[in-house]
């Protein structure tokens, strides 16, 4: 979704803003622009398309300005075009904004400036804000005006401003939208999404919802609107620039699955004890004592997050003992949920941000419940606002399409399983077995990945398929969505994802020879039901691509295509074979041609409804 970036320093503000757009072209986006402040005036350029486009507008005009802003626009009030691009700007063209997020009462400020005469050049509800401020600053400071706009907002916004009225100023804030201050060497920056500041930065600042910032060149202050100051931690960015480039890899979507052995483990590391078959989950310690009390566990997500959600329902019941519900966070959020006070609410986001699942964790925490997050950004809004909580350590994930934060995710929650089962009924024994079954998978996914070139010519193969049916059950039917989500995310192929049991109430009726089905068949407890239902689709004229286990030689000698990985734990078999299914999803697109780091109409982080 819109990113934004902001430099306030000693080097050339133009250089790092667009190297800062880059690095967040991977959230998806559709237009560019950048205002500097130049000699004490504003210089505003603005493109559709590609962050390269701008680049070239620019050429020629090495900017000289220290101080700029930055924002990739991704479109929602109005369709992609220059001037609905941001920075927007005042009638007076001396204060320029950026802004994340929706600002829902932009129609009433709207006929409240016209008929104050503002005239207004987009149709955006972000032009709204530099008018407000334009007719706040007529009677205050900048900073003044500054408070007194974002007062009279109401929705969701991170905004970043200047004026030529105090070039050596920026103003920044945010509500239900992400923003983070990085501070290096005599330079500052903003972003809203910290993957932008990977690299310049070693120390970050976490803006909290109703906190703005003043940088100028004595350094940052952070306040609240009523003027406030805030005492705000300096956080240490762990990340390195190496973890965001592509390294030799063609797309992020390819090193990032690649990465998955690697960051399973990083996902493990130091939390299993194997000898006393339990977890050490630090983050989780603070309330180790309430979760022994749960009798109910809610997981709300969204997306690839809410099929790992489904994978960890059945984990938990299985081996914690705890009744699981898993729900998209989208409709969690307003429907009535009837939350008891031994419920524990989880929210997993490999971003933290994401606007339906931190507004479901809202939902939960004003009804008293406890809330732990599974998430990957450290920092982020989720990270902050659950009561607890266990990073998945994924590293940044750049590609739309989420891979290795789907694993990491697992990791999790097979780690939450064990320690939840732990101080219940499970046995030492089975502990144990689970605990080393687990540092057994990145060899085996490293095993999975070996496929890769075996996928690369299936795809080829099926390059053309027009609809697909992925299916599987138990531990594999979340995988089954996960799948089909994949394909449709970044090769654009209708693709339905169903238990595979489901199949005889409905969808066998799709089936005749054009249907290509992807079968997940484990040597699991649910083998032969999965065999019968894979005969079913063979006698009725589909092929089949089944992806079992190591040995099953009955499997390759039935299906069109088989796919075989190590054994292990049922409870483990998705970390498997989601790993071919993101493959075959990543070949395809390949095939087809189209830009997967950066697929059409969708974004890496959802921060808005
Ligand atoms: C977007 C992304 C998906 C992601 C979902 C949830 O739709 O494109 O890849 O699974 O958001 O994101 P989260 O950051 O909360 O896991």
């Amino acid at each position: 979704m819109c990113g934004i970036v902001g430099y306030f320093g000693k080097r050339s503000a133009q250089e790092f803003l667009l190297e800062g757009l880059r690095r967040l072209e991977y959230r998806g986006y559709d237009s560019a622009g950048i205002a500097l402040v130049e000699k004490g005036k504003l210089r505003v350029t603005r493109s559709v398309g590609k962050v390269s486009v701008l680049e070239d507008r620019l050429s020629g005009k090495v900017g000289t300005s220290m101080i700029g802003i930055a924002h990739t626009r991704w479109a929602t009030h109005g369709k992609p075009s220059e001037k609905n691009a941001h920075p927007h700007t005042d009638c007076t063209k001396r204060v320029a904004v950026v802004h994340n997020g929706i600002i829902e009462n932009y129609r009433e400020l709207k006929e409240t400036l016209e008929q104050q005469g503002h005239v207004f050049r987009s149709e955006t509800d972000t032009e709204i804000i530099a008018h407000v401020l334009e007719e706040e600053m007529k009677t205050n400071t900048f900073e003044g005006a500054f408070a007194q706009t974002l007062k009279r907002l109401r929705g969701a916004y991170a905004i970043v401003a200047v004026s030529e009225s105090s070039p050596n100023v920026m103003l920044a804030a945010r509500l239900s939208s992400p923003l983070v201050l990085g501070i290096g060497e005599g330079e500052m920056f903003l972003a809203s999404d910290v993957s932008a500041l990977v690299g310049d930065v070693k120390r970050v600042v976490y803006l909290d919802d109703g906190e703005m910032v003043v940088l100028d060149v004595e350094g940052y202050v952070v306040k609240t609107l009523a003027n406030k100051r805030q005492k705000k931690e300096e956080v240490t960015l762990e990340w390195d620039r190496s973890k965001a480039e592509r390294g030799g890899f063609p797309h992020f979507m390819l090193k990032e699955i690649f990465e998955q052995p690697k960051s399973f483990a990083d996902a493990l590391r130091g939390r299993l004890i194997p000898e006393e078959g339990h977890a050490r989950l630090g983050g989780l310690k603070a309330i180790e004592k309430r979760l022994r009390t749960i009798d109910r566990i809610i997981i709300v997500s969204c997306g690839t997050s809410y099929h790992s959600g489904l994978v960890g329902e059945y984990m938990l019941e299985e081996y914690a003992g705890i009744p699981t519900e898993v729900e998209m966070a989208s409709e969690f959020r307003y429907r009535k949920p009837l939350l008891g006070k031994k419920t524990l609410v989880i929210a997993i986001s490999q971003s933290g941000e994401t606007a339906d699942t931190l507004a479901a964790i809202r939902e939960a925490k004003e009804k008293g419940v406890l809330t732990i997050g599974i998430v990957n950004v450290v920092g982020s809004s989720i990270s902050r606002e659950t009561d607890a909580g266990v990073y998945c350590h994924a590293g940044p994930e750049i590609s739309v399409a989420s891979t290795k934060a789907f694993t990491s995710q697992l990791a999790i929650l097979a780690l939450l399983s064990l320690y939840l089962g732990r101080q219940r009924g499970l046995s030492l024994v089975l502990g144990q077995r689970i605990a080393k079954e687990l540092l057994l998978l990145p060899q085996y996914m490293e095993r999975v990945l070996e496929h890769a070139p075996i996928i690369k010519k299936l795809a080829k193969k099926y390059a053309k398929q027009s609809h697909y049916l992925y299916l599987g059950r138990k531990y594999n039917y979340p995988n089954a969505l996960e799948g089909a989500l994949k394909i449709k995310e970044i090769a654009y192929v209708p693709a339905q994802g169903y238990p595979t049991g489901e199949m005889k109430h409905g969808p066998i009726a799709l089936i005749d020879s054009s249907v290509m089905a992807i079968m997940m068949v484990p040597r699991d407890s649910v083998y032969e039901k999965n065999m019968s239902g894979m005969q079913e689709i063979l006698a009725r004229g589909s092929r089949v691509i089944a992806i079992g286990t190591e040995g099953d030689t009955e499997l390759s000698q039935q299906a069109t295509d088989t796919l075989l990985l190590p054994k292990t734990l049922e409870m483990l078999s998705p970390i498997l074979s989601a790993i071919p299914l993101q493959l075959f999803a990543y070949y395809i697109a390949v095939e087809r041609g189209y830009d997967i780091d950066q697929p059409r109409n969708l974004a890496k982080s959802v921060t808005v409804e």
